[in-house]
């Protein structure tokens, strides 16, 4: 049994506490605002916050978030303007989008743990993520933006 929390809402997961966490938030909780890109951790796209950090969901077991807050795109903000989405409004960053909830969730945490970053800091920290449509220059703005909000 592993007890956690999901954006708010109190957990108590029965099965296999090295599974994925990814497939608990998306299979079981429905959750799929998380995308599975390519499950072996060098894509971004199944980043969620474990308190407050970035963590690829596609090969962080559920365990891992045991008493922990975990908190996907869907509980960032519950009307959807946190900092970093509005300045993705602002900037119209998405193309497809199936790459953006990650990338939010990667400037998020970001920010979080470093307020005022530099430029340099910015694409340190978002390098992990990728975009194959290349929205690359839309990001890195936004993310500028959002940090000059917080
Ligand atoms: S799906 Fe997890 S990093 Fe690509
Ligand atoms: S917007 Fe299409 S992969 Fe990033």
């Amino acid at each position: 049994m592993v007890a956690l929390t999901v954006n708010g809402v109190r957990r108590e997961f029965d099965g296999d506490p090295t599974m994925p966490i990814l497939w608990y938030l998306r299979d079981e909780l429905g959750l799929t605002g998380t995308k599975f890109g390519c499950g072996i951790a060098v894509c971004g796209a199944c980043t969620v916050h474990i308190n407050g950090r970035a963590f690829r969901a596609c090969v962080t077991p559920v365990s891992t978030a045991e008493n922990a807050e975990v908190t996907t795109i869907e509980g960032l903000d519950p009307a959807g303007n946190h900092p970093v989405q509005r300045a993705w409004r602002a900037h119209n960053v998405p193309q497809c989008g199936y790459c953006q909830s990650g990338q939010i969730m990667q400037a998020a945490a970001l920010l979080e743990a470093n307020p005022n970053p530099s430029d340099e800091e910015v694409v340190n920290g978002m390098q992990g993520n990728i975009c194959r449509c290349g929205t690359y220059q839309r990001i890195f703005a936004a993310v500028r933006t959002a940090a000059s909000e917080a």
